[in-house]
């Protein structure tokens, strides 16, 4: 029987990144994306030390309670919600994550949404392709201009600040709000100036939503919310299904409190809310921010280094770069 220790890699990704795994490792990893049953989750970690798993993989403290030998999880992803951390913590496994490499690639996906949202593009494409166009009008498809407008930020972490740098370009004011202010260098880099939610809330005519989400931000956009906005504006959510209330926002959507939205996270994906998916004034995209080739074999890569450092093996032996839970350590009694 072999020695070496075991690794599950949950969901197919670019076999020849992954192959660095078998140098250290015996590998299993799966040949098709799976939507794994808790049960399917408990088993697939119980005879592992580590695992390499995707943004939709959820573990909790039952898939890790038969998980004897387990040491280490490498999320292939920044955010990180579908891992119970408290529950990882206490029994000693190191959660790693990606932040970084696909800050930039996410940041240009925010505008992908924003200006296609903002110029109906995906709308007058569908009335194009359905043999509408048999004439030129000239208040079709009106749509709203980013350009001399104000673009406001929840949630300014590295993709915020990034969405912020761009907007330098469309001669746009920008306004954001975290829970915490920046230092004075970094709003002057990013030409952003802090504001309280509410005010973010009634002054942008486009909101980008770059929240991590958690019990703090859960419907951080819902009604309430949504009727403080203008009813001209755009809503972009890049962040996390949940963060935004789906039927709430289908709502003032539908009932023109909201000039259109652009989604690529939902509350309850794969599945999108019937709701929004009858709204004409939503551009909506299956999770695929960070999904540029360069990027997303970026995220594998540094998703396997830190599975390597967090077994103890390679250059950066018990040193994983992201790791996002360092009290796992102190359990383990490391
Ligand atoms: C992330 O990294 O959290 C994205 O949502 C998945 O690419």
């Amino acid at each position: 029987m072999s020695a070496r220790r075991r690794v599950w890699v949950t969901q197919p990704v670019f076999p020849d990144v992954v192959d660095r795994l078998r140098d250290h490792f015996d590998v299993a990893a799966a040949d098709a994306v799976t939507a794994y049953t808790p049960a399917q989750v408990a088993d697939g970690l119980r005879d592992v030390d580590g695992a390499l798993v995707g943004v939709t993989d959820r573990i909790d403290a039952s898939a890790i309670a038969g998980a004897n030998r387990l040491k280490a999880i490498a999320n292939i992803g920044v955010g990180y919600n579908n891992l119970d951390i408290a529950a990882l913590s206490a029994a000693g496994v190191a959660v790693t994550n990606t932040p970084d490499v696909l800050t930039e690639t996410t940041a240009d996906f925010a505008w992908t949404l924003l200006l296609a949202a903002a110029r109906r593009v995906t709308e007058a494409e569908r009335w194009l392709r359905d043999g509408h166009w048999t004439d030129w009008s000239f208040e079709r498809l009106l749509g709203r201009d980013l350009h001399g407008s104000t673009l406001g930020i929840l949630g300014m972490g590295r993709i915020g600040r990034a969405v912020a740098r761009r907007a330098l370009g469309f001669g746009m004011r920008v306004l954001y709000h975290n829970r915490s202010r920046l230092d004075a260098a970094v709003e002057r880099e990013c030409s952003a100036r802090w504001v309280g939610k509410d005010e973010l809330l009634a002054a942008s005519d486009h909101l980008v939503l770059v929240v991590p989400y958690g019990p703090g931000t859960h419907h951080a956009i819902g009604a309430p919310e949504l009727a403080r906005m203008k009813s001209t504006a755009v809503l972009v959510n890049i962040a996390r299904g949940g963060v935004v209330d789906d039927a709430a926002l289908a709502d003032a959507l539908q009932k023109g409190r909201l000039a259109a939205a652009g989604l690529d996270v939902y509350e309850n994906e794969p599945a999108v809310h019937p709701a929004l998916l009858a709204c004409r004034n939503v551009v909506l995209t299956p999770h695929i921010a960070s999904a540029s080739e360069a990027t997303r074999r970026a995220m594998v890569s540094l998703a396997v280094d830190n599975l390597i450092a967090a077994l103890g093996e390679g250059p950066q032996a018990h040193r994983p770069p992201n790791l996002v839970n360092a009290d796992s350590l102190l359990a383990r009694g490391t």
